[in-house]
């Protein structure tokens, strides 16, 4: 029998039965298949975040959360559970995060249930922040209200990418919503194709307008005037305001900077790393070079298939994410408000200044 979604949607959730579980969308069955996968075992639950059935920073920092009373539920000592989830992967600060949290506060499921609940709200409060800026986006292009404001993203940071709703989809939906029209512009997304898997689904199943577009489209697109603005998520974001964002992300921050138009970049504060100033410190996962060798899709008959698309002797590397400087970036914008992209700008938002470095 399968699993329904809970109402409204939700990326992860706890099924707190005897026995108990962890509840995830599988997102690599996206966008043919809405599954919902049970995971009995925190190895289970760190297995669907390293391969991917759940991803994006809120989504695996959540889902870390409840791995971890997982564990305790089912009797895996905590110090065993963190390190299991802790080797996953290793850009996303919201991993560490939500992993250091449940051992500070104790791994209840309270404790994971609170982790869930104020992501969906951090990114809510992005979508009122993220908004705002669009609007003054429209006023100072003198754009119509009956006429779209065209918006490119990259990769993911939609509801999928975080318990609900979403980072940079946030402003999106939330615009949307309240009638002010837009149109984005969807980067397919190299390699794994979380543009054209997860964000034109996100975006198609909203009604929102969109159009799907290779990679590398951006910069002629910027040059034609086809774009307003670019809003990206980001996996960890340093004090002085450098982001690491999906592969790809610093080439589209180059050519809006060229083109003169504003690059913003969502996130909750739970993907800020106090700990480092230099976006070079970050670390850059590695991923599998068949990501990018083989595609994956279903035939026009629904049958799923592997098809290669390089030489059987290419050598493929696979960095999956890359660091925008803050430079290229016009404004961050967290639940707290939007800045400038520099430590003072985070600092006069966040609420009792920049976190400590524990
Ligand atoms: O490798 P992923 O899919 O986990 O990468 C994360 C992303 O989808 C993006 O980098 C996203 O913009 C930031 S996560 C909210």
């Amino acid at each position: 029998m399968p699993i329904p979604l809970p109402d409204p949607p939700r990326t992860v959730w706890a099924a707190a039965g005897h026995p108990p579980s962890v509840r995830i969308i599988d997102q690599r069955q996206l966008p043919w298949r809405l599954v919902v996968e049970e995971l009995r075992r925190v190895e289970d639950v760190a297995t669907a975040i390293r391969d991917m059935h759940v991803r994006g920073a809120g989504c695996i920092g959540a889902t870390a959360a409840y791995g971890m009373w997982l564990a305790a539920e089912t009797g895996c000592p905590p110090d065993r559970a963190s390190a299991l989830l802790r080797a996953t992967r290793p850009t996303a600060a919201n991993l560490a995060w939500a992993i250091d949290r449940m051992q500070h506060e104790g791994p209840s499921l309270a404790a994971a249930e609170a982790i869930a609940e104020e992501d969906i709200a951090a990114c809510r409060a992005i979508g009122r922040h993220g908004m705002d800026l669009f609007e003054c986006r429209r006023r100072e292009l003198g754009r119509p209200d009956s006429a779209p404001l065209h918006i490119l993203t990259h990769c993911n940071a939609g509801w999928l990418a975080f318990v609900a709703i979403g980072s940079a989809t946030a402003p999106i939906y939330a615009s949307h919503d309240a009638g002010r029209p837009v149109h984005v512009w969807v980067d397919e997304t190299r390699p794994r194709n979380q543009g054209a898997r997860l964000t034109a689904w996100e975006l198609a199943q909203h009604g929102v307008p969109h159009t799907l577009i290779a990679d590398n489209a951006g910069g002629h697109l910027m040059q034609r005037g086809q774009i307003d603005l670019v809003i990206t998520g980001a996996d960890r974001v340093t004090r002085q305001g450098d982001v690491a964002n999906k592969i790809g992300t610093y080439l589209k921050a180059l050519a809006a900077a060229d083109s003169g138009l504003p690059f913003y970049v969502a996130f909750p504060t739970s993907t800020l790393d106090p700990s480092l100033l230099d976006g070079r410190d970050i670390p850059i996962e590695e991923r599998g070079a068949e990501e990018v060798s083989w595609i994956d899709g279903p035939d026009a008959h629904g049958s799923r298939h592997l098809i290669r698309v390089c030489p059987e002797e290419t050598r493929c590397a696979n960095p999956a994410f890359d660091i925008t400087p803050a430079r290229l970036i016009t404004q961050l914008i967290t639940e707290h408000g939007a800045c400038t992209a520099n430590e003072e700008g985070l600092r006069q938002i966040l609420p009792g200044g920049m976190p400590p470095v524990c």
